[in-house]
């Protein structure tokens, strides 16, 4: 990006020329030039950039008209278009408009598209932005840049949302900072930044007219009030109580202690419903402007992993810039910090997954050491010869494995539900096999090898009626679903971070507190214990009993931000824009000769598993790679349930919320063009 030279920088700028009459505040002006352009650039101090600051879907932007205001990403055709995006209704096929509940030409009819709401409209974005990713903006910038702030800015709003960030909202909620924070770092930014920093959900309210520093990501005022000569001191500051210094250094400690507060304090839940923009959703994914094999990537592998925002590779980088450090065991500053932003990630989790207390939640690796964990201890100390373990015939291996272990150690049995022929539960079935023998359930809440979402609330109600536990693996449908494990009442819910745009290595256990209270741990070593002599040991309460050694600090922390994002766009948005874009790919997919698809429950999430007549699974895997399509090929570590349907291996798109009707077509022509080779 070009830059223009600075008119004038700080100790020059009482020789600099006259700003043009009409401006407001030359001092302030030639404070925030300053600052704009030494700043370095794409560093965590540079201006930052966001389309959700600028003028986006048509909202109106709160910034001067001098600063950068990026182009809109999104949907460039009027309103009422077939094309017309965000939030347009139809196909993006001009023409084609695709009825509720019927699949054309597809066996059988009405295949996976009755919807959960059956009033709301396909919602599809536009097409073409999609798959030009590079576009450039109307004012020249790349498009890269659109999605320069969101990491270190948490916002309501913002270019996934296509409405303004905090800061441009004039009605925006202006929350008083807390009372002081029950961990140190939180203290410690307390006492070292302005008090305009302490809002929830925002670093900073201002009035929707003022230029504020911070919309650049630069110092406030009160930051610079004592390292600049430009502004008297803070009327409500005590005089003489700010240190005087005028070291770059120390504005960087301040602006390092600014941000953690954003991180730790939160935006409500869902708090602006919008219209989802999917362009704007692309562009904080760096990733997705990759190409492959000369192609543009197209990733229709999210059931393996999700891709991670910047929000998330930004945090991470946060992370270890500023905070690196082992938790909970020292009393030096960054053991501070690493500790806080820790125990802030688990206070996310909690939240985003309706917990009661953060002691419910504990981390893990992901979702087969969860499972694993659940199985070695509480199973370890509850299970015997005789008693039964509940699983359904959709399970990927990580929640039958440790449970058939379990049992052989144990001689207990383990019972499944069956399926039908569409890959959903058999309720009646399943009623059958709960009786004073069960001990647990443990079922997946979506299956990820044919994208059934099962009525687990049911199976967790069965459960108890027997008195035993029911586990819900959360690891397909954290990232599509609203999730509240308390209305769900499940003893155990586990996901993992890598799923929902968080870091791989890093995932969850929530455990009902009364539950985990009883367990033992299942790892011994620092961290879980309370003391230890050489002939006893006590250990801490949950979580920390079940977190022996030195965890995953920074992947955590990646994935409170990860949560954070998705907070921002709105579950909601996601599973409705999610659950029409799969009836729009059903609804290609199924009618090409040859195609048969595997799991055609009538609610699904996600998932779109089919064979193809005359072709190994690899081969279509291959050929759609070629073409910069990435999908899975194989088992899906589900071979149980693929075996039910006669199959060893499917090939398997699975979308997720960036993925848009133009990816799907361009994998339905690869499909087609397969078809025809081999028909
Ligand atoms: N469980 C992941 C999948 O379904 C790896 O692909």
């Amino acid at each position: 990006m070009t830059m223009q030279t600075p008119t004038g920088n700080l100790p020059g700028a009482a020789a600099a020329p006259p700003l043009p009459a009409g401006l407001p505040d030359a001092a302030q002006l030639a404070r925030l030039a300053n600052e704009f352009f030494s700043a370095p650039p794409g560093g965590a101090g540079a201006p930052a950039i966001s389309a959700g600051s600028g003028a986006v879907g048509g909202v109106p932007s709160a910034l001067p008209t001098a600063a950068p205001v990026l182009a809109s990403a999104g949907n460039p055709a009027p309103p009422g278009s077939p094309l017309a995006g965000p939030g347009g209704t139809g196909t993006g096929v001009p023409g084609l408009s695709l009825p509720q509940g019927y699949v054309p030409g597809a066996n059988p009819p009405g295949i996976n598209l009755l919807p959960g709401a059956p009033t709301h409209v396909l919602s599809l974005g536009n097409r073409a932005p999609a798959l030009a990713p590079h576009a450039a903006a109307q004012n020249g910038l790349p498009d890269q840049a659109v999605s320069v702030l969101p990491a270190l800015e948490p916002r309501v709003g913002g270019a996934a949302l296509g409405v303004p960030q905090a800061n441009d909202l004039g009605s925006a909620t202006t929350i008083p900072a807390g009372p002081a924070g029950q961990f140190y770092y939180l203290d410690e930014a307390q006492r070292t930044t302005s008090p305009a920093l302490a809002h929830a959900g925002s670093p900073y309210v201002a009035p929707a007219t003022v230029v504020d520093p911070r919309a650049f990501g630069l110092p406030a005022e009160e930051d610079l009030r004592d390292l600049l000569p430009l502004q008297r001191p803070g009327a409500d500051e005590p005089q003489g109580k700010r240190t005087p210094a005028a070291t770059h250094y120390v504005l960087e400690e301040a602006r390092a202690a600014a941000h953690p507060r954003e991180h730790t304090r939160e935006a409500p839940f869902s708090p602006v419903r919008a219209p989802f923009d999917v362009n704007a959703v692309r562009s904080d994914f760096p990733i997705l402007s990759e190409r492959v094999n000369g192609k543009p990537l197209i990733w229709l592998d999210n059931a393996a992993t999700t891709h991670k925002p910047r929000a998330v590779i930004e945090r991470l980088a946060y992370f270890y810039e500023h905070e690196n450090s082992n938790i909970h065991r020292a009393a030096h500053t960054l053991a501070g910090r690493a500790t806080d932003a820790y125990e802030h990630a688990r206070e996310t989790v909690q939240r985003f997954i309706g917990a009661a207390s953060p002691e419910e939640i504990v981390f893990v690796r992901g979702t087969t050491e969860a499972i694993n964990l659940i199985a070695k201890s509480w199973g370890e100390a509850n299970v015997g010869e005789g008693d039964e373990i509940v699983v359904s015939h959709l399970e990927h291996h990580a929640n039958i494995v440790p449970w058939q272990q379990l049992a052989a150690r144990k001689g207990a049995i383990l019972r499944v539900i069956p399926v039908d022929e569409s890959g959903q539960v058999r309720l009646d079935e399943c009623r059958k096999l709960f009786n004073a023998r069960t001990k647990i359930a443990a079922v997946t809440q979506v299956s990820n090898a044919l994208g059934t979402v099962v009525p687990v609330a049911q199976i967790v109600q069965m459960a108890h009626a027997v008195g035993a536990k029911a586990l819900v693996d959360g690891a397909q449908s954290i990232s599509h679903m609203r999730v509240d494990v308390q209305a769900l009442d499940a003893d155990f819910f586990v996901f993992s971070g890598h799923k929902i745009y968080g870091p791989t290595g890093i995932g969850v256990v929530y455990g009902k507190r009364a539950v985990l209270e009883t367990m033992p741990p299942w790892q011994g070593g620092g961290n879980m214990i309370a003391d230890v002599t050489f002939e006893r040991t006590l250990f801490q309460p949950p979580p920390a009993r079940f977190e022996a050694g030195t965890g995953n600090i920074a992947d955590a922390v990646g994935l409170g931000a990860a949560l954070d994002y998705v907070k921002r766009i709105g579950i909601e948005n996601i599973a409705r824009y999610e659950h029409d874009l799969l009836a729009y790919a059903t609804s290609v997919l199924a009618p090409v000769p040859g195609v048969r698809i595997i799991g055609t429950a009538d609610d699904k999430a996600s998932v779109l598993s089919f064979v193809l007549r005359g072709y190994q699974t690899e081969e279509v895997g291959r050929a759609l790679s070629e073409e910069g399509i990435a999908v899975r090929s194989g088992h899906h570590c589900a071979q149980p349930v693929l075996r039910r349907f006669g199959l060893e291996a499917t090939v398997r798109p699975s979308l997720a919320f960036y993925n848009t009707c133009d990816e799907v077509d361009a994998l339905v022509a690869i499909v087609r063009r397969l078809a025809a080779g081999r028909s």
